[in-house]
């Protein structure tokens, strides 16, 4: 994926182009410093924030124009970021002369297929400006009910370094009180060119909107008292076993001074993953695509057939790739999955990955055996072009179907996956 490697590669650049106390910086990240748990995990820098367009420039305080010219602005204003919680805050500070009527902060992650969100912004209860708040949840696209230590997991995607990038877009409109006249305003463009203050000498006026990128860190937060957990991985419950699981293979362990240049993350094509039900109490959960006879059905792979109260109790397993024969001693593990139905019977089915997993396409079947078809693009649910994300679960419920003449529902959980790593990139696993 082409927008991918392009974004780890400025993050990477990054590194080199930004000031050293800019990355050194570490300050207490409320949701860090709260949870013992978390300890040793990743989680953002809460105000160390960079503009990859502008060179990877540090700016924890963007800046807007009011007025309808970005070159001759009648005023500016700036929008000071934060990480709060388990959300990225927008302030936008006060501007002398002027009041907000409204403000939205339209985002996407870059290289993401999906259009702008907004979000729009209210009065801030502690500032004299408007404030809004990004969910975690919403930019990983997950259910609301995904604990920190997941949404941590993949706000920090590659660990304790560079992280997602967003494309951010600000509208809004101010009344001057001195003339009562209402006014836009709208993010500047990118800065081209600095002078030593450093003040912008020049903008990149073809960009309708910016990019903003943060780094991760290590929660230093002290680890919980006792450990008597001896980490089962749980098959049967609603919440998602572990994933500080370590991947099989380390490939990022670099040493590197101040002085070497950062490595360069590729993405790889790692490739197909099935989702196994480990057998529980004796009794075989998962089956074999290749007992079915529907077309493409003849080839690696499982489905599941588990009852509405089951799900509703939620059931989970791993995730294999490679797993050729059907044989998991030679397949890799890359993360767990998990599916739960609500109240009314709706499935959701969650992806969670091991670093240095991360998701590129996302296939759920839910349908009555026999299984008709095999082939991942022709399942219930279908996302494709998920940007390296390492949790993903489908938005929309998924109907439990109803079988009739004894037949049985099957789940099919199927991902193509990607691995983030240094140096060339090796043939996907067969598929
Ligand atoms: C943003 O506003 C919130 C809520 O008033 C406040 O807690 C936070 O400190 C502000 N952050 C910045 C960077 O202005």
């Amino acid at each position: 994926m082409k927008t991918t490697r392009q974004l780890l590669l400025l993050a990477a650049s990054g590194l080199a182009s930004a000031a050293p106390g800019a990355l050194l910086k570490r300050t207490d990240y409320d949701v860090c410093a709260a949870d013992c748990t978390l300890a040793g995990l990743p989680y953002p820098d809460k105000d160390t924030f960079q503009l990859p367009l502008e060179n990877h420039y540090s700016e924890q305080c963007p800046t807007f124009y009011v007025g309808s010219d970005a070159g001759n602005p009648t005023a500016t204003g700036r929008v000071c970021l934060e990480f709060i919680g388990p959300y990225l805050v927008f302030n936008f500070t006060s501007i002398s002369g002027f009041t907000y009527n409204d403000a939205t902060v339209s985002w996407k992650l870059t290289g993401s297929a999906s259009s702008f969100s907004d979000l729009s912004c209210g009065p801030n209860p502690n500032g004299d400006g408007l404030t809004c708040k990004l969910p975690f949840t919403s930019v990983l696209k997950v259910s609301p009910t995904t604990s920190n230590k997941d949404l941590l997991a993949g706000i920090c995607p590659l660990g304790d370094r560079e992280a997602l990038v967003f494309d951010l877009r600000f509208s809004g409109d101010v009344t001057s009180t001195s003339s009562g006249e209402v006014l836009p305003l709208r993010q500047q463009f990118p800065c081209a060119s600095r002078d030593s203050d450093p003040k912008c000498t020049s903008y990149q006026t073809s960009y309708d909107y910016f990019q903003l990128t943060y780094r991760c860190s290590k929660c230093y937060v002290a680890a919980c008292p006792t450990s008597t957990s001896t980490s089962e991985p749980p098959v049967t419950t609603t919440e998602p076993p572990t994933t500080s699981t370590q991947p099989p293979t380390s490939t990022t362990s670099s040493t590197s001074t101040s002085t070497t240049a950062p490595p360069i993350l590729q993405t790889c094509s790692f490739g197909t993953a099935f989702g196994y039900q480990n057998p529980i109490a004796g009794v075989q959960k998962s089956f074999t695509l290749n007992t079915q006879s529907g077309a493409g059905c003849n080839r690696w792979g499982w489905y599941e057939t588990p009852t509405v109260s089951e799900l509703q109790g939620g059931i989970s397993g791993p995730l294999y790739v490679g797993a050729g024969g059907n044989d998991i001693t030679k397949a890799v593990y890359v993360g767990i999955w998990v599916a739960t139905a609500n109240a009314q019977g709706r499935v959701t089915v969650t992806y969670l990955l091991n670093p240095p997993y991360t998701l590129a396409d996302v296939h759920v079947n839910l349908v009555c055996l026999p299984l008709t078809k095999c082939a991942p693009g022709q399942y219930t649910f279908n996302a494709g072009a998920i940007p390296n994300l390492p949790t993903f679960s489908n938005p929309t419920p998924l109907v439990y179907p109803t079988c009739t003449g004894g037949s049985k529902a099957a789940l099919v959980v199927h991902a193509a996956v990607n691995v983030v790593k240094v140096g060339t990139c090796e043939p996907p696993k067969a598929s």
